[in-house]
């Protein structure tokens, strides 16, 4: 199933709990939450009370992106906030295996996402642990960037290693994606879209519709 996660990253954070619902009504099943803590990534975006305010808004699938370094220590207070699904990245987790189980042991679902430069083999360990693989398609830290070509390979090479191994978990893609090159993306082997400036920009719940529609 394709599954588009606008994320909130993107989004008027004056008008933020009026623009989640209408990604919602536009029928967005997902919401993408970057949480930084500026060691990670060089920038700091929003944490705990952000995730926990907007909770109210909507019933959509919170999908908390930890851009945190050692994420573990976080996983009982985003589950807290109101996260269904958190993703940490590899390269943050000194034992990454006992992140994953900490965090499908509370209760939730686990995400294990990589940056551009590193390669999915770091994957091979792991593979049939996470429920959702997220592939970043630009540096992390920033919304509005452009999106990488060589991480279409990388897209096509997990869904390969997943198909041998016979699982069928969802592969997530997070940067630079638009309405012009989503195709691509859902063809080399992605399912789930995080979009940030190309719904929020302009009418987010008419954006959402046009995803909605290229990704059907
Ligand atoms: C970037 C974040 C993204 C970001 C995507 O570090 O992880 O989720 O909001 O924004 P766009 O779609 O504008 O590249
Ligand atoms: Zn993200």
């Amino acid at each position: 199933m394709n599954i588009l996660a606008p994320s909130v990253l993107g989004a008027d954070f004056a008008r933020l709990g009026e623009q989640i619902r209408e990604t919602r009504d536009g029928g967005a099943a997902y919401l993408h939450l970057d949480v930084m803590d500026g060691a990670f990534v060089p920038s700091i975006s929003f944490g705990m009370p952000v995730i926990s305010a907007v909770r109210s808004c909507s019933d959509q699938v919170f999908d908390v992106h930890m851009m945190v370094q050692e994420p573990g220590r976080y996983v009982e207070a985003i589950k807290a906030a109101g996260a269904d699904l958190i993703c940490v990245h590899q390269e943050a987790c000194t034992h990454l295996d006992r992140t994953i189980h900490q965090i499908k042991e509370a209760g939730l679902k686990a995400g294990v996402a990589l940056n551009p430069a590193t390669p999915v083999s770091v994957l091979d360990c792991i593979l049939d642990l996470p429920d959702m693989f997220l592939l970043m398609s630009v540096n992390p830290g920033f919304g509005g960037q452009k999106f990488i070509p060589y991480t279409l390979e990388k897209i096509r090479c997990l869904r390969e290693k997943l198909n041998a191994r016979g699982l069928v978990t969802d592969i997530e893609v997070d940067g630079g994606i638009t309405l012009e090159n989503v195709q691509q993306v859902l063809d080399a082997g992605a399912n789930v879209m995080v979009v940030g400036s190309a719904v929020f920009k302009g009418d987010a719940r008419k954006n959402t519709q046009a995803f909605m529609e290229k990704m059907r």
